[in-house]
């Protein structure tokens, strides 16, 4: 039965959906790359996974996380960092979890016991610590102490424990952050020497796996002032929206065979959902992932019947059209004006005619250098467009809005 319980879509944030599409190569870097690595001793950079609102950061180092703590790993929870808050409390009281987790506080090494102390300190008084340096070392310094004694304490258990930082844009005090990036940093690249069955000493990293998330924004504060550091420790990656063929590809289970929920006779029952049907999802939430649950969820609710056709997506979206707009509009009125205009200017051109210079014009440059940094902005540190020899949009539900009458269904 199609009910609010039974539906599978799920358009709020920081959720795992259960209809899941594409991040195939992200999934498959922790899975192929990341994990492997670290558990064979290698080094690995952590990973800052940046875009635009709603593209699905915090869920899918969510699913990582969940794949991560299946396979037996020590996992943080998504660790939220409210605007204007203390990162270091927060990062503190979290990897004294990960300690416990490792059973630690059970160790009789004295080592540990002051490694674990200092880092309690940390989680009671965070940053300013730093304001009264002469009572101790540092708070990054504590930090990496105990985390390179989870790292050991994973090494001994052939685990990973694994860090994950949600909504790093709202870290907005630079020395908090500084301490932050060094703290995580030093960690990542802390190297051990172990001895080998046979006495020969080799040195190897840590399994230490670090995921930081958040809004592009992040980028320029640690990337501009920690600079060289912080991109040889953290490797970047921006989301971009979600392609289609990944979108038909989630869709399919509902298609063939059938999405199978209760039937409320305790038995369980399929809802399937016509091709065109599925067409039509893909089509109106262009490929960003809220969109693409929204889309689901109205399609869902828009009637009771066993199949879901493509009457039902489109009536279903056309309760939801508001939302969707004010969706794409967050992300605008989010950007730097100039940004803004430049995507307008972008916009107003016939697509093959979209060259920088006249760009460049259209939004009122004196010259079109003028207009380089923020095009480039827009494709390096927004994943917004991609400038190739004609500039095209990468975020299409921000191109649809701009360039035609979407979010409105026929
Ligand atoms: N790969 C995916 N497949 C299907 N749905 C997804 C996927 N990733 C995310 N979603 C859905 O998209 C919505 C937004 O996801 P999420 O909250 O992770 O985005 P975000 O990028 O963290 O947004 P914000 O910048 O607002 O924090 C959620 O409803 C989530 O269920
Ligand atoms: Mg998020």
């Amino acid at each position: 039965m199609r009910t609010a319980q039974t539906n599978p879509f799920s358009p709020g944030a920081d959720i795992v959906p259960d209809v899941w599409a594409g991040r195939t190569e992200q999934l498959s870097d922790w899975r192929d790359v990341v994990r492997p690595r670290l558990i064979a001793g290698l080094p690995e950079r952590g990973r800052t996974i940046l875009g635009e609102p709603g593209l699905g950061k915090s869920s899918l180092v969510r699913r990582i996380a969940q794949h991560a703590a299946a396979a037996g790993d020590w996992v943080t929870p998504q660790l939220r960092i409210p605007s204007g808050s203390d990162p270091l409390k927060l990062v503190a009281s979290a990897v004294l979890a990960l300690a416990e987790e490792a059973g630690l506080p059970s160790s009789r090494e004295r080592r540990i016991a002051q490694a674990l102390a200092r880092v309690q300190t940390v989680a009671a008084s965070g940053l300013s610590l730093t304001v009264r340096a002469q009572e101790g070392p540092e708070p990054h310094t504590a930090l990496t102490a105990l985390l390179v004694e989870v790292g050991r304490a994973a090494v001994a258990r052939g685990t990973v424990a694994l860090i994950h930082i949600d909504e790093v844009q709202n870290i907005a005090d630079e020395h908090a952050l500084s301490q932050l990036l060094i703290a995580l940093g030093d960690a990542i690249t802390h190297e051990e020497a172990v001895e080998l069955p046979g006495g020969a000493k080799v040195r190897r990293s840590l399994p230490i796996a670090v995921y930081l998330t958040g809004l592009p924004d992040f980028e320029d504060r640690a990337g501009a002032h920690k600079g060289a550091t912080f991109a040889r420790r953290f490797k970047t990656t921006v989301l971009t929206a979600i392609d289609d063929e990944d979108i038909t590809a989630a869709l399919h289970g509902f298609v063939l065979p059938g999405w199978e929920v209760p039937d409320g006779d305790g038995g369980t029952t399929r809802i399937r959902m016509e091709d065109d049907a599925a067409a039509a999802i893909v089509d109106l939430c262009r490929g960003e992932p809220f969109l693409f649950q929204l889309a689901g969820e109205r399609a869902w609710y828009a009637s009771r019947a066993a199949v879901i056709t493509r009457e039902q997506v489109v009536s279903g979206w056309r309760g939801a059209q508001r939302e969707a707009a004010a969706h794409v509009e967050r992300i605008l009125t989010r950007l730097p004006q100039r940004e803004r205009a430049f995507l307008e200017a972008m916009a107003a051109l016939p697509a093959r005619v979209r060259k920088l210079g006249r760009i460049a014009a259209e939004a009122g440059y004196a010259k079109t250098t003028d207009a380089g940094p923020t095009s480039q902005r827009l494709d390096t540190v927004r994943g917004i467009i991609d400038r190739g020899k004609l500039y095209t949009f990468r975020h299409r539900a921000v191109e649809a809005y701009l360039t035609s009458d979407w979010p409105r269904a026929e």
